[in-house]
């Protein structure tokens, strides 16, 4: 039946693991399925089972177990023959009956092809993007704004209900800084016209005095502490701040579709840490240092967790607990992520272990999602000298630069400016999801603009390309009915390779996942991009025979339907032209 066939064939690995089960004694299904590789070389199977590590349990030597798999396997139409060499059960599946599953489960599915239910609607709790406000937003925010808003899609995709958190920078002791470079040198026409830019030169001017006169850096704790206790001057001017910040950041989450459930940020918590204090201290955590407040954590070989300091101001560290405890206690979540460069990774230690010391077994269920840095032409995202790359800049230049590609390239397209907002802000999305997230990136606009490199703008015209197959074709190309596609059309080696890419998709959504890493998504769509454009270059598509015609653009008709599902779970569109 058509339920069979969607739960057992679709995910090969499992269903060759039944089927093989009963040959190997005391190997559980599950852990042969944990084994099942695809080889690199369709040469070799589609499927292989490794025999080297049952050969102890079983006592035979790999080839002989390979070998009498090989003799105990009787037909089965899904599979056209299998073979034993050097120690691996290889696995050639019935290319048309490959070609058919395939097909049916992507058509059928839709916008749902390659999701799961796994999840069950649980809550999967994730922090990123986070700026500080006054501070301009650069390119270590667009990072974890990118790859967090990827693994929100992908948990969402994978069943969960993903609950997206912009733990804004919102508070501390740089407040207490900028209000007193405002009331020293700040006007309000000039923050009001300049924004960010101003609020951060005259937090740049603040650093700079200070040098000279520490007394300053007293006065802005002092102002801080104002701000904690309620002070009106305080507070008016520390909400003024953070409206103008606000205002520049969602520009720049609309241009790149990203949304948050919460904007619960730093200061959410200013009131909700004396309970969490009283806890630590309740729990004989909190150590009396010169005037500070602290968790030892010696014996973890970490530095002590700051959590009060000795003029009474609270800390980095005393939100991360109190703003943890409360999304537990809101949210009841599986897992919590924080995406933040790698940076921090000690920070995050320190805390989790504190949440662990107080008792709370749910610590394991904290997870830091670092990444590596991101460099521009050499230059320096520090904030504190203010040599900032501004990320406005940056996506309105990738706009204007593939802007001019698609002048070049097609100059009667329509929506010419809706393109290339979509392909540029595309480009540097992928950019930055391109590598594993903790390597560090040198962006190149070369590289990241390249239409036939492994970008975003490649994997977006592969799709245009496909749609644009399928317009030619004509009235409901783009709806074939998989019952009455003739697979036998599909089995030579471009479309095979189509095929199995396409069959990979589900696992490696879940692989990105597993992994917390949305570039095994994107790679996903350079090879799937890659295998169709050879297709595309050595089997016409629109054909007379009736028979290969139809078969082909089911086939293109699947490829844009994945390609377009991709792109959406790691945070691009899908323009139909480009
Ligand atoms: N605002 C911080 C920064 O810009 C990132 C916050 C990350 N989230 C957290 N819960 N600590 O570096």
């Amino acid at each position: 039946s058509q339920d069979e066939r969607g739960s057992s064939v679709m995910n090969y690995k499992q269903w060759l693991a039944g089927q093989l089960a009963g040959q190997l004694e005391g190997v559980a299904e599950e852990s042969i399925a944990e084994l099942v590789e695809y080889p690199p070389n369709p040469q070799m199977g589609d499927l292989s089972l490794p025999c080297f590590k049952l050969s102890k349990q079983l006592r035979k030597a790999p080839q002989a177990i390979a070998e009498e798999l090989k003799s105990k396997w009787s037909g089965n139409d899904a599979v056209a023959r299998v073979d034993a060499v050097s120690g691996y059960f290889n696995v050639y599946l019935n290319p048309a009956k490959f070609a058919s599953d395939v097909l049916s489960e992507v058509l059928e599915k839709g916008e749902r092809y390659g999701s799961q239910e796994t999840g069950q609607g649980k809550n999967i709790v994730i922090d990123y993007s986070s700026p500080n406000i006054a501070k301009t937003f650069h390119i270590g925010h667009l990072r974890s704004t990118v790859i967090g808003n990827a693994l929100y899609n992908i948990f969402q995709f994978m069943g969960y209900n993903s609950v997206g958190i912009n733990h804004l920078g919102d508070w501390g002791t740089q407040f207490g800084k900028l209000i007193v470079a405002y009331k020293l040198w700040g006007e309000q026409s000039k923050v009001e016209a300049e924004g960010i830019d101003e609020l951060q030169r005259l937090y740049v001017k603040f650093h700079d005095e200070a040098d000279a006169k520490p007394e300053m850096e007293d006065e802005a704790r002092a102002w801080f502490v104002k701000l904690e206790q309620g002070d009106a001057e305080a507070e008016k001017l520390w909400r003024w701040f953070v409206e103008i910040s606000l205002k520049e950041f969602h520009k720049m989450y609309d241009l790149l579709g990203v949304k948050f459930d919460s904007y619960a940020g730093e200061s959410f918590y200013n009131d909700k840490m004396a309970a969490i204090l009283d806890e630590l201290k309740a729990k004989q955590l909190l150590e009396e240092d010169e005037g500070a407040l602290l968790v030892r954590l010696d014996d973890y070989n970490m530095p002590p967790a700051l959590m009060v300091k000795k003029d009474g101001g609270t800390l980095y560290h005393t939100r991360d607990v109190t703003a943890a405890i409360y999304r537990k206690n809101t949210y009841d979540f599986e897992k919590a992520i924080y995406v933040t460069d790698a940076g921090q990774s000690l920070h995050f230690q320190q805390w989790f272990k504190v949440i662990e010391l107080m008792g709370y077994d749910w610590a394991k269920q904290l997870q830091h999602v670092p990444f590596g840095k991101v460099s521009l032409e050499g230059a320096k995202l520090s904030t504190r000298k203010g040599n900032v790359i501004h990320l406005e800049e940056l996506l309105a230049k990738a706009i204007e630069k593939t802007r001019e590609i698609i002048e070049e390239k097609n100059p009667n397209m329509e929506n010419k400016d809706e393109v290339a907002r979509k392909v540029g802000v595309g480009a540097i999305i992928f950019n930055d999801l391109s590598n594993n997230r903790i390597k560090d990136i040198v962006f190149s606009w070369e590289e990241a603009l390249n239409f036939e490199g492994e970008t975003g703008p490649y994997v977006q015209y592969t799709h245009a390309r496909a749609c644009s197959v399928l317009r030619k074709a004509g009235d409901g190309a783009d709806k074939p009915d998989a019952s009455a596609i003739d697979a036998a059309q599909l089995t030579n080696a471009e479309a095979q390779g189509v095929v199995r890419e396409l069959y990979l998709f589900k696992e490696r959504v879940e692989q990105a996942m597993l992994k917390l890493e949305p570039s095994i998504v994107s790679r996903y769509l350079v090879d799937l991009a890659q295998s169709f454009n050879r297709f595309y270059h050595e089997c016409p598509i629109l054909v007379d025979d009736p028979g290969v015609r139809s078969a082909r653009l089911a086939l293109v008709q699947s490829v844009r339907v994945t390609l377009k599902n991709g792109l959406r779970l790691i945070g691009l569109d899908a323009p139909e032209k480009i």
